[in-house]
């Protein structure tokens, strides 16, 4: 194969189309709240990669130990000639723990941020010189159609990082649903899910102490300030992030300790002292919650894998 990647297209633009509208809807909203897909612009995207490395945010290093561990066992579920579809693929460093277990013709990612998905699928492309590596950049949150030369006969989609904890359980539903129409019957669907588990395990990997998750939050703004005409600044806002219990959910915000007034374009927003941005959820699931969900969608149950403190999950299921 060669180093080249395909680059498949999108009528829209995903990383351009919806800030404005939506920046200017969530500030007018009561109570405020943007969508956490707006965090990965490019420094957003490197913020992330961060975190993942930081000792208290336990999700990346957990799924990757499990991958380790059952990566031969994947690999005897998706059969040969497989194609994996990576949604979110960010830096894409989970799938090479797959790519040499199972050997895949082929491999499609999927992000948001335009810029880090070809840079991370061109190293790809050179680090497995056998593999046709295509990318496209996208919204997967909205309803999607894979082009099918990416796909091949045998898709194994891959939603590695608890990323669907993103969505509160109907978008899940609706995202679940997308994914079950996009792919053939008897499809993989290899999915990492963070469960529910104490609160302070929880709280701390979302308060890392070296700051990084505040920065990846507050980043959100200085996109604002960066891409759309506003006066809005940083430094007059607070990272918060704590857990939500009665919806099993982690809650970022960013907080205005003191009232203030933001314009944006030519919008005047107000806040009251304390009052927050609401500008992520990361859903908490228990195996059982999580796979009637899947059920429900289509997905039918094959195998699971936690680690031994159950702190994360990794399910493989079939589109039926
Ligand atoms: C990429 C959505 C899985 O919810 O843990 C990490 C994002 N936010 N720290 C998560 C995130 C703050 C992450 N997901």
């Amino acid at each position: 194969m060669a180093l080249a990647i395909r680059v498949h297209e999108q009528p829209l633009d995903p990383e351009q189309a919806a800030l404005r509208e939506e920046v200017l809807a969530g500030f007018a909203a009561t109570p405020k709240a943007l969508s956490p897909k707006f965090f990965y612009d490019h420094a957003g995207s490197q913020l992330f990669e961060l975190i993942c490395r930081q000792p208290e945010y336990y999700p990346t290093r957990t799924e990757e130990t499990i991958l380790r561990l059952a990566a031969s066992d994947i690999a005897a579920l998706a059969g040969r000639n497989a194609s994996l579809v990576e949604l979110g693929s960010g830096a894409s460093r989970k799938v090479r723990l797959l790519l040499e277990a199972l050997r895949p013709t082929r491999y499609l990612g999927i992000d948001i941020s335009r810029e880090f998905l070809h840079a991370s699928t061109r190293r790809l492309a050179a680090d497995y010189r056998w593999l046709d590596v295509h990318a496209l950049c996208a919204d997967f949150s909205q309803p999607m159609k894979l082009p099918a030369e990416a796909m091949g006969e045998r898709p194994l989609a891959f939603f590695p990082g608890s990323s669907i904890g993103n969505f509160d359980p109907q978008q899940a539903r609706a995202f679940l649903r997308n994914l079950r129409q996009a792919l053939p019957t008897g499809s993989g669907l290899l999915i990492g899910v963070d469960l529910v588990k104490n609160r302070e395990v929880l709280e701390r990997a979302y308060n890392d102490e070296a700051g990084v998750t505040a920065l990846f939050n507050l980043n959100l703004l200085e996109r604002i300030r960066r891409e759309l005409d506003s006066d809005i600044d940083p430094s007059r806002f607070q990272h918060r992030a704590f857990y939500n219990e009665a919806e099993s959910r982690i809650e970022m915000h960013l907080v205005s300790p003191k009232a203030q007034q933001v314009r944006i374009e030519d919008r005047v927003f107000d806040f009251a002292a304390g009052e927050t941005l609401h500008t992520e959820n990361s859903y908490k699931y228990t195996p059982s919650r999580f796979l009637k969900l899947a059920a429900d969608c289509g997905f039918a149950p094959v195998s699971m894998w936690r680690d031994p403190a159950a702190l994360f999950s990794v399910h493989f299921l079939r589109s039926e």
